[in-house]
């Protein structure tokens, strides 16, 4: 039987660390717990604006994924300058997105009905396949029909649709039905030209499970909820090991 693969985005791990400019919380440690536990790949976004992952975080964790043996996914706006660090660093995906400086995360699908947006994505795949013709290339949109045809018409590889909108409704308890009509419609669509359908964005245990029983999408890439619940699986197990340690030495009379 084959099942759909589990990206891990460990962005937030990162955001962790430039909270305070430590060197801890390590990406790398994240990225070997992540695959070592059965992940099958690494996400990381590198931002135009640095907010969480850094410039030299991507070789890091791609070296700890080539140790592995599996793939990083690197997430990118089609900036010049980031589209640029993936043409060096040749990973085995690439996710191009879209960024706002001013958004708190990744807000909805590339706009590629937009003459000029569709010329810059295009432009973003051909540079990174020219400089490196293994890399793999998705594309991040909504599940809209002339989106999904209009992604056809590019050098890419899969299609990674936005599924924020769908978190949110089923976290807010609406009918999820128009989501997952797009989702099936966007399947035939997609994997008829022999693309990946890959899906993330805002999923938890409990959103994530309507769309794992639809059986459509290859691949989830998952990253908030799995670092905040990681917290609380965490926690206990930490502060045990801190008072341990504390009851090692009495206070001196
Ligand atoms: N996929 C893409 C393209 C994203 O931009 C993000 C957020 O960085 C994710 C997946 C993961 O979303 P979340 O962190 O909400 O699980």
């Amino acid at each position: 039987m084959k099942y759909a693969r589990l990206g891990v985005n460990i962005d937030h791990v990162a955001t962790l660390r430039q909270q305070r400019g430590e060197m801890y919380p390590d990406v790398v440690r994240a990225a070997d717990v992540a695959l070592a536990t059965g992940a099958h790949q690494i996400t990381i976004h590198l931002r135009e604006d640095r907010r969480h992952i850094q410039d030299r975080d991507v070789p890091a964790v791609h070296d700890m994924c080539k140790k592995i043996g599996l793939p990083m996914n690197l997430e990118l706006g089609c900036h010049d300058e980031i589209v640029e660090i993936a043409m060096r660093e040749k990973p085995e995906w690439v996710c191009l997105v879209p960024e706002k400086r001013e958004e708190r995360t990744t807000e909805g699908g590339l706009d590629v009905m937009d003459q000029k947006n569709y010329q810059r994505v295009k432009s973003a795949c051909e540079r990174i396949l020219k400089a490196s013709p293994s890399t793999k290339i998705s594309l991040f949109v909504e599940a809209n029909a002339d989106v999904l045809k209009k992604c056809l018409t590019m050098k890419a590889h899969a299609v990674e649709i936005h599924t924020g909108e769908y978190a949110k409704d089923f976290l807010t308890k609406k009918d999820l039905s128009k989501h997952l009509k797009e989702y099936r419609e966007g399947a035939s669509i997609i994997k008829s030209a022999g693309w990946g359908y890959h899906a993330g964005h805002g999923l938890t245990y409990e959103s994530l499970e309507p769309l794992l029983s639809e059986g459509l999408f290859e691949e989830y890439n998952i990253g908030h909820w799995i670092i905040a619940e990681s917290v609380f699986l965490g926690l206990g197990h930490v502060i045990k090991e801190m008072l341990t340690l504390m009851k090692k030495y009495p206070l001196k009379a």
